[in-house]
């Protein structure tokens, strides 16, 4: 298609990043990982030394940092002030302190304004988050909201990283909750997204499946 904006939604763990580059892949876009543009903050705020109780702290650093953010589905390298990020936003310091910074108002709203941005300036683009379908991207033509068991969420999420199981199903429970119960923006499924539960499903059926969704829309 000439013109496709696909918003993927969803918790921690089901899937989104792996399906969201490989769908940017099929249909020769780009891809927009929003979860990275709030980890990459995260980082810069950890950096800054911002007390991550303090709400004015952690906007005041974030609306100064500058970020590069990479939407290459074959390699969204991530630059917060100048320095390369990709492996720091993926480490248990930021993935503790993530939820905690994104449910700062000012700071969401300074990356949805971003995001925005990036999705109006590129025809063919797959962002995922937890807000794309609601507030971020209300007119993209496909709106998905992926899910899986949280057993299989731990499992997928364990093997990227090599970490326990149950350590890892704990942490993502943990920032499911906090982003569901934030007051602003927080993650749920938008009324007009389709629901697609990938346990039991291999990353090929999945992306099989959202195209066979995307061609029958646009
Ligand atoms: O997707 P990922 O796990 O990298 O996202 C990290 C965190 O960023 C989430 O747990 C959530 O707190 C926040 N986030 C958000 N809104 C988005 C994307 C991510 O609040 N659109």
């Amino acid at each position: 298609p000439e013109k496709c904006v696909v918003a993927v939604d969803g918790p921690s763990g089901s899937g989104k990043s792996t399906v969201s580059r490989r769908l940017a892949t099929a249909v020769d876009g780009v891809y927009l990982d929003t979860g990275a543009m709030y980890r990459a903050i995260t980082w810069a705020v950890i950096n800054g030394g911002a007390d991550l109780n303090d709400p004015d702290a952690i906007a005041k650093i974030a609306l100064e940092t500058e970020l590069s953010i990479g939407t290459d589905p074959a390699a969204p390298h991530f630059a917060a002030n100048g320095t390369n990020v990709d492996e720091a936003i993926r480490g248990p310091e930021v993935t503790g302190a993530v939820s905690a910074v994104a449910a700062v108002p000012s700071v969401r709203k300074h990356l949805v304004a971003l995001q925005k941005a990036i999705i109006a300036g590129h025809p063919r683009i797959i962002v995922e988050g937890r807000d794309i379908a609601s507030v971020v991207a209300p007119d993209a033509d496909l709106k998905v909201y992926l899910t899986a068991s949280a057993a299989a969420r731990a499992a997928r999420r364990s093997a990227e990283n090599s970490a326990d199981v149950a350590a890892t199903e704990a942490d993502l429970a943990r920032r499911d909750k906090l982003d569901s119960s934030r007051a602003v923006d927080p993650l749920k499924q938008a009324s007009d997204a389709l629901e697609v539960d990938t346990t039991g499903m291999g990353i090929d059926e999945v992306v099989a499946h959202l195209l066979h969704l995307l061609n029958s829309k646009v």
